[in-house]
Formats: structure tokens, C-alpha cells, sequence
């Protein structure tokens, strides 16, 4: 140990799981709340799928692509299925909460379901057959977790709110610290909007 903090090993495809379950909670709260919650939710979910999606767009699709052969076309089909998402998510982050962002953000979450939906039933067993090291890769993914999480933390540690990086990079708690990060962006939100 050389005193620099370390992350819990998990295979690849556990630790892409594991997000895909956090988003699908929250995509199912987000139908049954009240309207002013279902803004915090939205914020929430849209905060998991961009760190989900840089997980798999910098590590995980990448080297899919280079060593499961065969797996070519999923990922191509995954990438594409991201680009949608990434569009809804981009409306979403100008337009005003209300109707139209709920309806919107309905859309984005069936769009994100059906993608996760195939990794996990096509894409990801076929994976989980290959040569492909899912512990290391798991590892890298985690440490860039890490950093991303950090990365966005740095922003509101002056409220309080820091350990919600630590706690969501060691990959434990994690919905607790994205809950707690999550509320943070959406106050920044709230506070950039007045
Ligand atoms: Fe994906
Ligand atoms: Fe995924």
C-alpha cells in the first residue's frame, strides 16, 4: 500500500450492472413521486448515466471492441444508443422544468432502458464468455470512476457535501453518494437558473 486510496476489485461487467441498476431505481422513482421531486430524480439519473456512459465509452466498449471480436457490432449499436441519450440529455439541461421536461425525460429513460436491457442480455454475456480480463478492466474502470466522481465533488466540498466522492468512488454506498452529489448539482442547477 503506498498511502493512495484504493478501490474494491469487481469484474467489469459487476460493476456496469451495478450502475445499471442504480439508474433503473431511479428511472422507477421518478414515476412515482411528486412533481417537485421528480426534478431532483431527473438530475439524479442524468448525473449516473453520463458516469455510466464514461465508464464504457473510455474502457469498456474500447476494449470490447479490440479483443471480443465478434462483438463488434453490439458495441457500434451501444455507442449509437449513447448518442441518443446524450441528445435528450443535452435538451434537458436547457429547457425549463415542467411538462415538457418530464415528457422528455420519460423518453430518455425508455431509451435507456432498452440500451441496458441488451448490454446485459446480449452484450455483456458474450463478454463474460471471452478471454477478455474483466477483473483488470473492472479495477481500471473503478480508479476512473474514482476520478470522475472527485473530479465533479471538487465543487461542493464548501457545502459539505465532499464525502460524497469518497464514498461513491470506494464503490460502497454508492447510491448514497450519488444521492448526496446529485442534490448538490441540482442546487447548483436551481441556483444557476435564478
Ligand atoms: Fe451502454
Ligand atoms: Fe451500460
Amino acid at each position: 500500500m503506498n498511502g493512495k486510496t484504493t478501490v474494491e476489485a469487481v469484474s467489469a461487467t459487476e460493476l456496469l450492472r451495478g450502475d445499471h441498476r442504480r439508474i433503473r431505481e431511479l428511472f422507477s422513482d421518478f414515476e412515482s413521486v411528486d412533481r417537485e421531486t421528480k426534478n431532483y430524480i431527473a438530475r439524479t439519473a442524468i448525473d449516473e448515466i453520463e458516469l455510466h456512459t464514461l465508464l464504457e465509452e473510455k474502457l469498456f466498449y474500447p476494449a470490447v471492441r479490440s479483443q471480443v471480436e465478434e462483438a463488434g457490432e453490439l458495441v457500434a449499436e451501444s455507442v449509437e444508443a449513447h448518442h441518443l441519450a446524450k441528445i435528450l440529455i443535452t435538451e434537458l439541461k436547457v429547457i425549463p422544468y415542467g411538462d415538457r421536461y418530464h415528457a422528455k425525460f420519460s423518453k430518455l429513460a425508455d431509451t435507456v432502458l432498452e440500451h441496458l436491457k441488451e448490454e446485459e442480455e446480449v452484450l455483456f454475456p458474450m463478454v463474460e464468455k471471452s478471454d477478455l480480463d474483466l477483473q483488470e478492466l473492472g479495477l481500471e474502470m473503478a480508479h476512473l470512476k474514482m476520478r470522475a466522481v472527485s473530479k465533479r465533488g471538487m465543487g461542493f466540498r464548501s457545502v459539505g457535501l465532499g464525502r460524497a466522492a469518497a464514498i461513491l468512488a470506494f464503490g460502497t454506498l454508492a447510491a448514497f453518494g450519488v444521492a448526496l452529489f446529485a442534490r448538490s448539482r441540482s442546487e447548483r442547477f436551481a441556483m444557476s437558473e435564478r
